[in-house]
């Protein structure tokens, strides 16, 4: 389990450290940055599935993903007597991303490749500086297992003693995908399960045209896809291998009387819903963008897969407000297996999974467009591996 977030230079999030609980709910006014952190999550679990760069690109690069703002707020800028636009950087750049874990720890430093030296075209990818994996939450030199170092890797043996590893890492790739030998760097093979285990929601479909609406061919389906196209085989898989109860109970729980079904033909699987008062069950393509949504959620915190972390981005959005107990005690269900980060706009949803025992509110504000942990939060101790 996570136990410190660490972010530092990644869009608003100028210098962050936050301690995280087992069930962690993010709110904070509309700019305040809880996107960037959900986004900050994202880009740690895509350093193990090779993904950061490309993930860095598609946000329109790293220029643009760098915190915007001056390297230091000093006090005349605070009080407004001078301005912030024409404070040059002194210091190289750095994005930062890391965790702190009771038993393994990593963190990534990415900047720019040395302007005048780079022979590439590729001026807009970032280099990967430095990359470490240690025991314990916080970083100290002695605590380090495996060390990447510009193109240099290195792990600590049985013995105790540094061995170099003799694979040069390209610096726009992690040490996570380009070396895998279990033996030389057990540990990092052990972060990296981890991080790939990690799983993200925000993109669920259930717009007249989303593919959940139409059959899909079945096959088993531990985890839903990131739009919930597979929901028919995900919600069967739960029905056959998973939380069959679980799965009937939240049904009910949001939906009295109902109960869903899933018809197959052919290995083409469709979902659909028997509902109080209908004559026939409701198929997938006639159900209201709530109820697919609700149905979604169920099937992505039912998985008889749980990952090591589930986040969800307002996941209350386009449920009627009825559901939001049902989703609550979903959510709270699904933290007993996995560490849930949520990020929310609903009030009602927000107090009800803050009110679960291991729950942390984690509110984000704005400050001189620095996001900033609400009130006098403790801030847990972070340090980071130098260059
Ligand atoms: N490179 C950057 N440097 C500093 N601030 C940025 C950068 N990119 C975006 N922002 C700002 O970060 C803020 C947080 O955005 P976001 O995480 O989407 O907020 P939320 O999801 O809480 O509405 C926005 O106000 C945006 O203007
Ligand atoms: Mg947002």
């Amino acid at each position: 389990m996570l136990e410190i977030l660490a972010v530092s230079g990644y869009r608003s999030l100028r210098d962050l450290t936050l301690p995280l609980a087992r069930l962690n709910v993010v709110t904070g006014a509309n700019g305040s940055g809880k996107s960037s952190l959900y986004r900050a999550l994202r880009l740690l679990a895509d350093t193990a599935r090779g993904r950061l760069v490309s993930s860095l690109a598609r946000e329109g690069g790293i220029q643009s993903t760098l915190w915007a703002g001056p390297e230091q707020i000093g006090r005349a800028v605070r009080a407004g007597s001078h301005p912030v636009q024409g404070l040059v950087r002194k210091r190289s750049v750095h994005l930062r991303l890391g965790f702190g874990a009771a038993d393994l720890s990593y963190a990534v430093d990415l900047g720019f490749p040395p302007p005048g030296l780079s022979t590439s075209a590729f001026l807009l990818d970032p280099a990967i500086k430095r990359e470490c994996v240690w025991s314990g939450p916080l970083f100290r030199p002695s605590a380090l297992l495996v060390d990447r170092h510009g193109p240099g890797l290195r792990a600590v043996d049985d013995s105790g003693a540094w061995r170099v590893i003799p694979t040069p890492i390209a610096d726009f790739e992690s040490m996570m995908t380009e070396f895998s030998d279990p033996r030389a760097a057990p540990e990092m093979i052990s972060v990296r399960r981890k991080l790939q285990s990690w799983r993200f929601y925000d993109c669920l479909r259930t717009d007249v045209e989303a593919p959940c609406r139409r059959p899909q061919v079945g096959t088993h389906t531990p985890i839903l896809a990131d739009d919930g196209a597979d929901i028919a085989a995900a919600l069967q898989t739960i029905l056959e291998i998973g939380d069959e109860a679980g799965l009937a109970r939240a049904v009910d729980d949001a939906f009295p009387g109902a109960a869903i079904e899933i018809e197959t033909r052919d290995g083409w699987f469709e979902l659909s819903m028997r509902q109080h008062g209908l004559l026939r069950p409701l198929k997938a393509a006639e159900l209201s963008d709530g109820t697919l949504r609700y149905l979604m959620l169920v099937a992505a915190l039912l998985t008889p897969r749980p990952p090591e972390l589930l986040a969800l981005d307002e996941p209350e959005a386009s449920l009627h407000p009825d559901l939001i107990p049902a989703l609550a005690r979903l959510i709270a269900a699904a933290a007993q297996r996995s560490q849930i980060v949520v990020v929310t706009h609903c009030r009602e949803l927000a107090d009800l999974l803050v009110s679960e025992p291991d729950s942390r509110a984690i509110e984000l504000t704005k400050d001189f467009g620095e996001t900033r942990l609400a009130g006098e939060a403790f801030r847990p101790r972070w340090e980071w591996p130098k260059r």
